[in-house]
């Protein structure tokens, strides 16, 4: 489909294809010095102590898991409203997702007040969302983890750059996973980063990385070790060198971009000022996001797939963040509970909203063009 207006579309110039190319000449392709570099400056840009790079968000979330050593059973709270892998990477550890709902149509992060009360014998784990960038309200949430002795992990994949207080996001839990998908704020076309503070849950994810070797083959290339013990039933969660080398350069100009989104979503709400129809989520919210996608909802009058095929019939590209998890027909047949369990806010995002078009290269014409249509649609 030959689109107007993209929904998203990536920053890439000669930086990146230079970059790319060195490492193709340098004839190492796989987690070495270039991967070591890129894990350097995100950690150094986040004010962390361990970023390790991997092969995706999904990949940064298993693991993350895995470092607890949840036992069957144990339970993760976690929003319904987030993409899947979240929830697929708790079940990947046997353990059990808890759906829990957002806090209301103006804040569509998790609810402090529905986390309380789903927490039980068994919780182990809080699994916070920042969605759409906007983060979810870490101070309270982190009180709660240190009264009922929970982990806290911060699935960041939407946040890259947002903060509470200048802290940035994906540091505020035990650990923070990011991911670099080709429609994110920086992107390496598959990849994803792990943060943490804690030495031993580094240690820890390393070993898990790269099947539980004691050594790399980095280390062995450079003759810094000739073999290696498996101590741990580790996976081959690597990211390669061409990604961590397009990591580098977003990384360079992620904050300009960031500024970008921002300064879109500001012109896009002023231009829907006065469409009562829809409502527009997370306006003066109190903390900085990185504005990874711009979510609106639709009133209860408007047939959503009607407002898309218009949309589409105009060549915008839009999307919808997201069907609830809790209603997707795994989650169902596999945890009956699911089934009986009414999460309001949630559901009616669900069936509402709609992503409208975001990204670096996008004009204020564009944004023009798109409210236009919007309210055309509208009328
Ligand atoms: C909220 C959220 N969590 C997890 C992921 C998974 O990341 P990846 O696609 O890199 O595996 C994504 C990205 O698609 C995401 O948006």
């Amino acid at each position: 489909m030959n689109w107007k207006v993209y929904l998203s579309d990536i920053d890439l110039t000669q930086k990146e294809i230079q970059a790319v190319t060195k490492v193709l000449k340098s004839r190492w392709l796989t987690m070495g010095e270039v991967t070591q570099n890129f894990e350097k400056a995100f950690a150094k840009f986040l004010g962390v102590k361990h970023a390790l790079a991997v092969a995706s968000g999904t990949a940064a979330l298993h693991l993350a898991l895995k470092a607890l050593e949840l036992k069957p059973g144990d339970e993760v709270l976690l929003p319904s409203l987030t993409f899947v892998a979240s929830a697929n990477a708790i079940v990947y550890n046997q353990a059990k997702p808890v759906f829990v709902d957002i806090s209301s149509l103006d804040n569509l992060n998790i609810s402090v007040e529905d986390l309380q009360r789903k927490i039980t014998d068994k919780t182990r784990t809080i699994l916070v969302v920042h969605y759409a960038g906007y983060p979810a309200d870490m101070v309270r949430i982190n009180q709660i983890a240190q009264k009922y002795n929970l982990a806290v992990i911060e699935d960041s994949a939407h946040a890259i750059g947002a903060e509470i207080n200048k802290k940035k996001m994906g540091t505020w839990g035990d650990m923070g996973c990011f991911s670099f998908f080709s429609n994110k704020n920086l992107v390496t076309g598959e990849g994803g980063m792990l943060v943490t503070n804690s030495d031993e849950l580094a240690q820890k994810l390393k070993l898990l990385r790269s099947h539980g070797m004691t050594t790399l083959t980095w280390e062995r290339h450079k003759g810094q070790a000739h073999c290696y013990d498996v101590v741990e039933l580790g996976f081959n969660y690597r990211m390669t060198e061409i990604e961590s080398a397009l990591g580098i350069e977003q990384l360079k100009k992620l904050k300009k971009n960031n500024t970008k989104r921002e300064r879109l979503t500001k012109f896009y709400i002023k231009q829907l000022k006065g469409v009562s129809q829809i409502k527009i989520p997370f306006l003066n919210y109190p903390h900085q996001s990185s504005f990874h996608i711009f979510p609106i909802l639709l009133g209860k009058g408007i047939d959503r797939n009607r407002f898309l095929e218009e949309m589409k019939k105009r060549k915008i590209q839009t999307s919808v963040h997201y069907q609830p998890v809790h209603k997707f027909t795994y989650y169902q047949n596999n945890f009956p509970e699911v089934r009986e369990i009414s999460l309001p806010n949630t559901e009616y995002v669900g069936k509402q909203e709609v992503t409208l078009p975001l990204h670096p290269l996008m004009t204020e014409r564009d944004v023009i063009y798109v409210c236009n249509s919007i309210r055309k649609i509208i009328k």
